[in-house]
């Protein structure tokens, strides 16, 4: 089967997801709505706001021989195994903290404060959590930072300008799985093997926070050193950064109590609802892959459900853009622009950066708060976006990011929401004398 323009869920299936998360439909106060900022924090699964009260209701400490603190200890095992089922990872360490960002601030500067060199490299996509770190500990290490430029065709960064900046004096080289601005996944299997082609004892850190809950990642097949996502943009909990780190990386030396392994990288008291919380996860996408197909171990249903989130998600992206009788696709819109909107949507996670004409994107936002839909802006005041959409010569956009649980009436209302919007504000002059009401 072709699954170029991806392939949506059962109508059965879609019902089922929906029922598992919180607040797709309405939000807190039961109005109706379309929450389309998931690349902001993602809908929540029922079950893992349950686990997060049930485990945090605890008052247990986990380093105890009591019973529960036994149960406390076994929980963060399951996780701990859990987020290698995500990342198809074996040994190394798995490293929990408050945000991804403190968890790449600590390995960045674990690598680059040990390994030799007098290079690191990354690319102007990166959010501030890993650019930042770069820039940091290369001006305190006395390296030069050297940045790979984006393509504003793909939305992405071309491997060939990513391996052209690496050489036997490279440190490090942190880049991002996929942009969380254009959406762009990045060719990460094949930057790691040219990478380790010209060094292959190379240090390679990935920021998988945007594309974690959209696609597979396979460490197998893609060794990498250091890897995190964030939980709470993964149907799970805010208040959690998961890491993991590869056995090398994870004996540098970095901030611990002395006490400790060498290779453990926790801070203080552990909080096992965050370990909860990501088994919460992967059950989920497990019992996703079983409806594709029973058995298998549980990579192996972890593997399926991604899969049937990543065609369902292209699905939808390509309804988006291209629409149905329902509704016209955005790339049909007159007075919408569709910004760095590749062809191939298989090189792409479910995000779109949208323009509507003599509308500011923030007042765009606003425009669809009225009508019911949660959007975001992106731009180039901010520090969040700045860089990267400069690389594109953007000045901002608005941010579009549906997930899974959306079933196609949801994208459609959405198209027919940005042709009413658009329509209201097409003639410049009456939006001046007041048409926007
Ligand atoms: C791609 C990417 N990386 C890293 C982060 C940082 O996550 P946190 O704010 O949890 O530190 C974000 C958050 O927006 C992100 O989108």
């Amino acid at each position: 089967m072709n699954t170029d323009r991806g392939q949506l869920f059962s109508d059965a299936l879609q019902k089922e997801i929906k029922s598992r998360f919180h607040y797709v439909d309405h939000d807190m106060n039961g109005r109706e709505r379309l929450f389309f900022d998931n690349a902001g924090g993602s809908f929540r699964l029922k079950a893992a706001v349950d686990q997060f009260a049930r485990i945090d209701a605890l008052p247990d400490c986990p380093e105890r021989i009591h019973e529960l603190a036994i149960y406390l200890q076994e929980v963060q095992a399951k996780g701990t195994e859990d987020l290698r089922t995500i990342l198809n990872a074996q040994g190394g360490s798995v490293y929990a903290s408050l945000t991804a960002s403190g968890g790449m601030f600590d390995m960045v500067r674990a690598i680059a404060e040990h390994i030799p060199g007098t290079n690191m490299v990354t690319t102007v996509l990166e959010h501030p959590s890993s650019f930042d770190a770069m820039s940091l500990y290369a001006e305190r290490t006395g390296k030069e930072l050297r940045v790979a430029r984006s393509n504003a065709v793909t939305g992405g960064i071309d491997v060939q300008d990513i391996v052209s900046l690496i050489d036997q004096d490279t440190s490090v080289l942190s880049v991002i799985y996929a942009s969380n601005i254009s959406g762009a996944k990045l060719d990460i299997a094949e930057i790691v093997k040219q990478a380790r082609a010209i060094k292959p004892e190379l240090y390679i850190v990935v920021d998988a926070v945007q594309h974690a809950p959209h696609g597979l990642i396979d460490l197998q097949a893609t060794p990498v050193d250091a890897i995190n996502i964030a939980p709470y943009k993964f149907f799970g909990c805010r208040g959690s950064g998961m890491s993991w780190l590869s056995e090398r990386a994870s004996v540098l030396p970095h901030h611990k109590l002395a006490g400790k392994k060498k290779d453990f990288w926790d801070l203080g008291s552990a909080a096992p609802w965050q370990f909860a919380v990501v088994t919460e996860i992967v059950n989920y996408v497990c019992w996703l892959g079983s409806q594709v197909e029973e058995g298998g171990d549980r990579r192996a249903l972890f593997s399926r459900g991604i899969r049937s989130i990543e065609l369902h998600e292209r699905a939808l992206l390509a309804r988006m853009l291209d629409g149905s009788e329902a509704a016209p696709g955005l790339r049909r819109m007159d007075n919408v622009n569709v910004f760095l909107d590749y062809e191939d949507l298989r090189k792409r996670d479910l995000i779109l950066a949208v323009g509507i004409e003599n509308l500011e994107h923030a007042q765009a936002v606003r425009e669809y708060e009225k009508r019911g839909v949660i959007v975001y802006e992106r731009v180039a005041s901010s520090l969040y976006s700045r860089r990267m959409l400069h690389s594109f010569g953007l000045e901002g956009a608005v941010r579009v990011s549906p997930l899974h649980c959306h079933s196609v009436e949801d994208i459609d209302r959405f198209l027919n929401v940005t042709l009413e919007i658009g329509r209201a504000f097409a003639n410049p002059a009456a939006v001046a004398v007041g048409a926007r009401s």
